[in-house]
């Protein structure tokens, strides 16, 4: 039976170790031991941008980039996907595993019974200018929302916890909705506790002056299934910022808010945008293999958006359901004109040895900057629509980290390569 170690020689100083190997990992602590002199402080990783890192260990989301698999505690995202909802996918998410029906019964009755915000943060809310970015609204409002629950604090008693996780599911997709009013200047709208989480919140949305918002159907499964794709994606830029900010035992809500603004970024939720900006430029499908060309003519600088994941290096599991979403949205609203565009680009790119041989398909944003459009989102919500669903996933995240021994406040190392030391300069003699 072969050894779990590693053995290392230092060829500085001659010196051999051996380092456990256990999940497939070492512990970078274990290369402290690795030293030239006494005083030495010891060898460490170097690893900008954690790309060869694990921060922790989790059961919540497995994901196989290679062969193109996403599965949140085991169950594959594609059945999920078809065969439950999003409240029992972010039951499944936090708990960790699928509940019976008096358990979804409690859970769904607890998040409905959450949904309302407390009058205050409308007054808040309406002091945003009037063109504020609703990413910028939703970030802030959910970190104000820890002046209102000065319970959360007590994030190391169940009860609390689990209370500020009610909270968090339900209260999200009224403030994604709040915001999205005050930008459109239209009253907020309060949440109807007979409808759906995803139905709820398109009443929230687009309730005018009809005494009872009917939603559709086909729309109402759509953005439900879109919250389910997004609920979780492991080790990501928020993930990482809900763990990180939450390790050093502040709430659970200003933790929020910081996953949140990880969220905000374009590299992380905003490239479904980019893609219908460049759908938009390449303007019709006789124009695609100009702009493929310029692609690969650009070696980097132009992109083909939507396309290539850090880690799936296969078709993105999440892309292929949305694109089967797509039709059903279509049918609805009508075809987004830009999908004949997509659907061409897709093709052509699948076909050309640039994007295959560097293993670049189509990822998450590819279609459902579409779908978002075609159920009349400004890109501007975007975001905040990842947001929504991805909720689960950060409180799971977040309180996965807070129950894990081996857990500490989350302090990376650095390689110091600044002055030495060097004595202070009266300014007069600089
Ligand atoms: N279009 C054209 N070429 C691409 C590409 C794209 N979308 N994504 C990657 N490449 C090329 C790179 O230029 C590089 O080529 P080279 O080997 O000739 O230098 C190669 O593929 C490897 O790419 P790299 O930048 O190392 O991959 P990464 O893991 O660092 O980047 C992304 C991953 C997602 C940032 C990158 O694929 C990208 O920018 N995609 C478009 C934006 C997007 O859709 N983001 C949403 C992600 S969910």
């Amino acid at each position: 039976m072969p050894k779990e170690s590693l053995t290392v020689t230092d060829n500085r100083t001659g010196k051999q170790y051996e380092l456990p190997i256990e999940n497939g990992t070492i512990r970078t602590t274990d290369l402290r031991q690795i030293k030239v002199s006494p005083e030495d402080f010891g060898l460490m990783g170097y690893d900008p941008a954690f790309m060869n890192t694990a921060s922790c260990k989790s059961k919540v989301t497995f994901i196989d980039g290679d062969k193109g698999i996403l599965r949140y505690r085991g169950y594959p995202i594609e059945q999920l996907a078809e065969q439950s909802n999003f409240l029992e996918v972010a039951y499944l998410i936090v708990q960790g595993e699928l509940p019976s029906k008096e358990q979804l019964e409690d859970w769904k009755y607890q998040i409905t019974h959450h949904t309302i915000v407390h009058e205050n943060i409308k007054k808040f809310m309406d002091g945003f200018h009037y063109d504020a970015h609703p990413m910028g609204m939703f970030t802030s409002t959910m970190a104000a929302l820890s002046t209102f629950y000065t319970d959360a604090k007590n994030i190391f008693d169940k009860e609390s916890r689990q209370i500020q996780i009610y909270r968090l599911i339900a209260k999200v997709p009224t403030i994604a909705a709040f915001a999205y009013r005050h930008t459109m200047g239209l009253p907020y709208a309060y949440p109807d506790n007979d409808l759906s989480y995803a139905g709820n919140f398109l009443n929230m949305l687009f309730k005018m002056t009809e005494p009872k918002y009917v939603p559709d159907p086909a729309l109402e499964r759509a953005l439900d299934v879109l919250f389910i794709l997004h609920a979780d994606h492991e080790q990501n830029c928020s993930a990482n910022a809900m763990r990180s900010v939450g390790s050093s035992q502040v709430d659970p809500y200003s933790a929020l808010a910081a996953a949140s603004a990880a969220l905000y970024g374009p590299l992380h939720g905003g490239a479904n945008e980019a893609v219908l900006r460049m759908l938009r430029e390449i303007g019709s499908k006789d124009k695609i293999p100009a702009f493929i060309k310029e692609v690969k003519e650009g070696k980097g600088e132009k992109k083909l958006m939507g396309f290539g994941h850090r880690v799936y290096k296969n078709y993105d599991p999440r892309a292929k359901i949305i694109k089967k979403l797509a039709d059903d949205v279509f049918e609805v609203t009508g075809k987004n004109p830009l999908l004949d565009i997509a659907l061409e680009l897709e093709r052509i790119a699948l076909e050309d040895d640039y994007f295959v041989k560097r293993k670049l398909y189509p990822n998450v944003d590819f279609y459902s900057g579409l779908i978002y459009q075609a159920l009349r989102f400004p890109v501007e919500m975007f975001p905040v629509l990842f947001a929504i669903g991805r909720t689960a996933g950060w409180v799971a995240q977040w309180e996965e980290m807070l129950l894990d021994t081996e857990q500490k406040i989350a302090r990376p190392r650095q390689v110091y390569l600044g002055y030495a030391s060097r004595d202070y300069v009266p300014i007069v003699r600089r």
